[in-house]
């Protein structure tokens, strides 16, 4: 017989943070796992709720997944994530999920896959990369095009400058807004750069994630080298309460950001009313 507590979906799961990876200055990594292992098995660009007792939850973007845990990349913004970026391993955390649509696999079977993010941006776009490593032959050539603020706010580094060149036809371009004195790399804004590279549209799907301001120009430069709405994919980052369309936070219109999106084509959004 089913309890009234373990059916209802509102109710976390005990977890526990395994390790904790310091990615920037801002922004930590957690791998997270409970008594039974992995909390459960997310598909690319799904979501949890994540909670501490005594301060609250709040949904993130599942970056990756191991055999026996979720990765969840926090910044510290606010009160919880504050909280959690205080956290050491072995922390008891609440989890539950998943949530949202995740990333349209089947629509990208074949394609060509570009992937342009800024910023903590790059966390749910994460999932779907690692996700196309592992299921190479289903996908065309992939090329990731990431940028951040400073050389500091590089997420990912040991992905960025290792684990995705190993993959086959798989490029990666990074820029900064601003290098340092180490950095020999590129310096621009990411929709510049996306421009001076020049990806072609043809049999290509776009997928793109990071601060508003960076994706309403990086729209501006697909469409600009031909991109057309639906080649191009988005995941939007809303304020999410329950996660199962009760509370009605996160609406856009007759749309419930967790349960129709948050990942949606430009061809949907355009449909939408202009709130996201
Ligand atoms: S988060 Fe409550 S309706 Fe979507």
């Amino acid at each position: 017989m089913v309890d009234a507590v373990s059916s209802n979906p509102l109710v976390p799961e005990l977890g526990k943070i395994i390790k904790i990876i310091q990615e920037t200055p801002d922004v930590k990594t957690f791998h997270i796992t409970t008594d039974k292992g992995k909390p459960f098995t997310p598909m690319p660009g799904q979501l949890a709720m994540l909670s501490l007792l005594d301060v609250g939850e709040a949904m993130f973007s599942i970056t990756s997944q191991g055999p026996e845990y979720l990765e969840i990349a926090i910044k510290k913004v606010g009160t919880l994530t504050e909280a959690l970026h205080e956290a050491e391993e072995g922390q008891t955390v609440g989890i539950r999920g998943p949530y949202g649509n995740g990333f349209p696999l089947d629509m990208m079977k074949g394609k060509n896959l570009l992937f342009i993010a800024g910023g903590i941006g790059l966390a749910p776009v994460r999932s779907l990369i690692n996700y196309c490593a592992e299921h190479r032959e289903d996908y065309g050539n992939m090329w990731i095009i990431y940028g951040s603020r400073s050389p500091a706010d590089l997420c990912f580094k040991e992905d960025l400058t290792y684990n995705w060149f190993k993959v086959e036809n798989c490029r990666v371009n990074v820029t900064v807004d601003r290098g340092d004195e180490n950095w020999n790399g590129h310096e621009g804004f990411v929709p510049a750069y996306l421009e001076e590279l020049k990806p072609s549209p043809e049999n290509c799907v776009a997928v793109t994630c990071g601060p508003p301001i960076m994706i309403k120009f990086v729209l501006q430069s697909l469409e600009k080298l031909g991109f057309k709405d639906d080649q191009i994919v988005t995941t939007l980052e809303m304020r999410m309460k329950c996660g199962v369309g009760k509370c009605g936070r996160c609406n856009i219109g007759s749309h419930y950001v967790c349960l129709d999106g948050p990942v949606f084509t430009l061809e949907q959004l355009k449909k939408m009313p202009n709130e996201y």
